[in-house]
C-alpha cells in the first residue's frame, strides 16, 4: 500500500537537493558565462561566472539596475539566458522546454518583496495553495502546512486572514509557501525591503534557520546594514558584472573600493569572477 508520501508528485528527482545516486556532489547552481541582454547595446549581465554549492547561504548584492532580480529570475527561467549557461542539479536551465519549467519551479522557493501573498484568503490557503497544485492529498497538505506555520512562527496562525496579519507576519506567509513544497534552494529578491529594520533581521534570520536545515538560499539585498551583521558568502553584482567575497562585507568593501574600503585585509579570500 503506498503512503500518502508516496502519492506526492515529485517528477524530476534528479532535481532535488537529497538525490546523489553517483555519490559524487555535485554543486547546485552553476552560472557558466552568462550573458542577459535586454537592451541590445549594453547587456545586463556580462560574463557571469558563479557556483553555489549545496547548502549554502549567499547574499546577492549591488546598486540598484545592477542585475540582482535579473539573476534571481534566469534561474527560475522568468527569462532565458542570451549567452552561457545555467545549471541546476546539473542541468541546463535553458534547454528544459516549457512545459518542464513547472516542474523547475517545484524545485525552487522563491520569495519577494511584496510578498505576492493573496490578502483576502486565509494564511493556510496561502501556504496549501504551493501543494495544491502538487495534487497532494487533503490530509497530507494540513500538516505539511501546519508543519511550514511552525517553522516561520505563526503556528496556530492558519485560520486567520492574511491582510490582518502585520508586514513581517505577512512575509512569514510567503516564505512559509515558499518552504512548505522542500526546495532545494530558496531564491529571495528584497525579502525585507519592506519591513522596518527590525524586522529585517528576524526574516534575516528566519531564511539562516532554513538554511540551517540543508536548503540553500540565495538572498539579494541591497541593504548594507544588514549584510554588515552577517559573514555570509557575498555576490556583488556591479554593471553587470560579478565581484565576490566569501567572508562578508568587510572584505567585498575592501575589494570594491571606495564606498566601503577601510584599508585592506589581504586577499580577503574575494576574487572578480568575471570579465
Ligand atoms: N524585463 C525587463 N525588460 C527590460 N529591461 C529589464 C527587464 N528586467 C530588468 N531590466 C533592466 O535590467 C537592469 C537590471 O535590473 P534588475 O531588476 O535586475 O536590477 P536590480 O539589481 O534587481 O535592481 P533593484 O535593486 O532596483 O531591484 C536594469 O537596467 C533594468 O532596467
Ligand atoms: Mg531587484
Amino acid at each position: 500500500m503506498p503512503s500518502d508520501d508516496d502519492k506526492v508528485v515529485r517528477p524530476f528527482p534528479f532535481f532535488r537537493a537529497g538525490a546523489q545516486s553517483s555519490g559524487v556532489s555535485r554543486p547546485i547552481l552553476v552560472f557558466e558565462d552568462v550573458y542577459k541582454y535586454f537592451r541590445r547595446d549594453r547587456p545586463t549581465l556580462r560574463g557571469v561566472n558563479l557556483t553555489i554549492e549545496r547548502g549554502e547561504f549567499a547574499f546577492v548584492t549591488g546598486p540598484s539596475g545592477a542585475g540582482k532580480s535579473t539573476l534571481l529570475q534566469l534561474v527560475y527561467r522568468k527569462h532565458t539566458v542570451d549567452g552561457g549557461r545555467i545549471l541546476f542539479c546539473g542541468r541546463d536551465i535553458a534547454r528544459l522546454k516549457e512545459r518542464s519549467i513547472p516542474f523547475l519551479r517545484r524545485n525552487l522557493g522563491i520569495v519577494f518583496q511584496d510578498f505576492k501573498i493573496v490578502k483576502h484568503w486565509t494564511v493556510f490557503e496561502n501556504v496549501a495553495v504551493a501543494l495544491e497544485i502538487l495534487s497532494m492529498p487533503k490530509r497530507l497538505v494540513r500538516s505539511r502546512v501546519a508543519e511550514a506555520l511552525e517553522r516561520v512562527g505563526l503556528a496556530g496562525r492558519g485560520e486567520d486572514r492574511t491582510e490582518a496579519l502585520s508586514g513581517g507576519e505577512q512575509q512569514r506567509v510567503a516564505v512559509a509557501r515558499a518552504i512548505v513544497t522542500e526546495p532545494a534552494l530558496i531564491l529571495a529578491d528584497e525579502p525585507t525591503g519592506n519591513l522596518d529594520p527590525h524586522l529585517a533581521i528576524d526574516i534575516l534570520t528566519l531564511f539562516e534557520e532554513i538554511n540551517a536545515t540543508g536548503t540553500t538560499v540565495l538572498f539579494a539585498t541591497h541593504d548594507h546594514s544588514l549584510i554588515s551583521k552577517r559573514d555570509h558568502r557575498i555576490i556583488g553584482i556591479d554593471d553587470g558584472r560579478v565581484v565576490e567575497a566569501r567572508t562578508g562585507l568587510r572584505s567585498w568593501a575592501d575589494a570594491v573600493g571606495p564606498e566601503g574600503g577601510r584599508g585592506t585585509s589581504g586577499s580577503s579570500g574575494l576574487h572578480v569572477v568575471a570579465g
